[in-house]
Parts: structure tokens; C-alpha cells; sequence
């Protein structure tokens, strides 16, 4: 069985005074739920170090939303994976449609970001999903199947990677797919990891994410091959987050 992992994407939003929910939600992911179910915070890196000290003694694990290619060197205002390491950071988010719309991220860049992350001992979790107008033209599944090449490495493991299927027209609209069309688009990505990865393409988690709130997530998350979220407005506060990862 695959464990589930809840995830919350703070984006561009946070400062300091938003810790307080970061404690809250470290407090609030205990016991035997948390013993079934990965729970995990990614607020902007200012937060990081600091959100990271708050969840020494909780389960909850702190990650980033993107991370350099290289390693190190002559590339100012980015982030290498190495640095996310060090703060202890444990995941980084990569490819999100909201990075390949402002920063013009490829599939290719995408995959490589990725090998930076493993090499720094970071799950990648890797972000795909179609346009309005590509499902309108009935091409979603031909899109997920070329983000799912071109974005993922070969050396990508249930471990070091979890794959994030957010409809881009979904995030932050209140829409979702239907239960149906979301039953279909995992069953096809886990059909196609298990094609590339075998066992391990078994196990990778894919999550759905794209206006999960609490009131939808019972439904979605017991939809097939779904194994968690990935949550953007519903992660900002720690009743909506605890509310979400309580499903399971
Ligand atoms: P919303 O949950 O706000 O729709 O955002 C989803 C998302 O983009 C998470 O990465």
C-alpha cells in the first residue's frame, strides 16, 4: 500500500507571522494518523530555517517550491537544493504550472532541477497537468504523458520523487475535474510510471491537487491511484491543512 502524503504549497504567500500556523500544524499532526499519513508544509524559503525548527519534534516535514539546476555558483536570487538540505528541508516542489508560466520552465529544466534535488538527498515532487485548452481539445492524457517524460529523470525511485497532477485551470478556481476524469488521469500516469519505473513506478505517489478544500478532499482523495494532495489556499491555515489531512 502506498502511504499518503498531504502537502501544502504556501506560494507567495508568508511572513513571519503566518508561524504561527506552522506550530499549529506541528502540533496538530500527531499520533496514529500520523503514523499512516505524511504531512508536509512548503512555505517560501524566508520561512524555511525557522519552520523547520518549529517541527523538530513533529512529524510534519518542511519543504521548498523550487530549486536551481546546479549546485552552486554564479546564479543570484536562486536557491540550490543543497541550501533547502541544509536548512532541513526534506522535499522540494518542481515544475509547478505557476514556475512554467513566470519563469518559462521546461519539461527538460524541469528534469534536471530534479537530479539536483536527489543529489542533495531532497524528494522532488514533480508538478504536471494540462491547460483549459488542451482538455478542451481532448489532449490532456497526450500532455500528461509528455511532462511525465520529459520531466521526470531515470533515476527517479518512490523514494526521491512524488508526482503532482494539478489541472492548471483547477488551481485556485474552486474547480476540480470530475471524480471520473481525475479516476482516469491517475489510472493512465500510474500505468505509465509503472511502464518506465516497474515496482517503483508502483509505488511513486501521485497526488491530485487543484482546489482542494475541506470540504472535497473525503471524495477525492478516495478516488484511485490519488495517494494525497498537493493543497495551495486550504495549506495558509492550520485548521483547513489538519481538516484535509483528518480525511484519512
Ligand atoms: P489551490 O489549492 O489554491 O487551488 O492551489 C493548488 C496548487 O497550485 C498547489 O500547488
Amino acid at each position: 500500500d502506498v502511504r499518503p502524503l498531504v502537502a501544502g504549497n504556501w506560494k507567495m504567500n508568508g511572513t513571519r507571522d503566518a508561524l504561527g500556523e506552522i506550530k499549529a500544524m506541528a502540533e496538530g499532526v500527531v499520533g496514529p494518523l500520523a503514523d499512516r499519513v505524511d504531512a508536509l508544509i512548503c512555505p517560501p524559503v524566508t520561512l524555511l530555517y525557522v519552520a523547520t525548527a518549529l517541527c523538530t519534534d513533529s512529524p510534519l516535514m518542511i519543504g521548498a517550491q523550487d530549486c536551481h539546476q546546479k549546485v552552486s555558483g554564479a546564479h543570484t536570487g536562486d536557491i540550490s537544493a543543497e541550501m533547502i538540505a541544509d536548512c532541513f528541508g526534506t522535499h522540494v516542489i518542481l515544475g509547478h504550472s505557476e514556475r512554467r508560466t513566470d519563469h518559462a520552465e521546461t519539461d527538460h529544466l524541469v528534469r534536471d532541477k530534479a537530479v539536483a534535488a536527489y543529489q542533495a538527498d531532497l524528494t522532488a515532487i514533480i508538478c504536471i497537468g494540462e491547460t483549459a485548452g488542451e482538455r478542451d481539445s481532448y489532449q490532456t492524457l497526450d500532455v500528461l504523458k509528455r511532462q511525465l517524460d520529459g520531466s521526470i529523470p531515470d533515476g527517479a525511485t518512490a523514494e526521491n520523487t512524488v508526482i503532482a497532477y494539478e489541472p492548471v485551470w483547477a488551481i485556485g478556481s474552486g474547480l476540480t475535474p470530475t471524480n471520473e476524469d481525475i479516476a482516469v488521469a491517475h489510472a493512465f500516469m500510474r500505468s505509465e510510471l509503472t511502464k518506465r519505473f516497474g515496482e517503483e513506478g508502483k509505488k511513486m505517489r501521485i497526488l491530485y491537487g487543484g482546489s482542494v478544500k475541506p470540504g472535497n478532499a473525503e471524495v477525492l482523495m478516495g478516488i484511485a491511484n490519488v495517494d494525497g494532495a498537493l493543497i495551495g489556499g486550504a495549506s495558509l491555515k492550520a485548521a483547513d491543512f489538519l481538516a484535509i489531512y483528518s480525511v484519512y
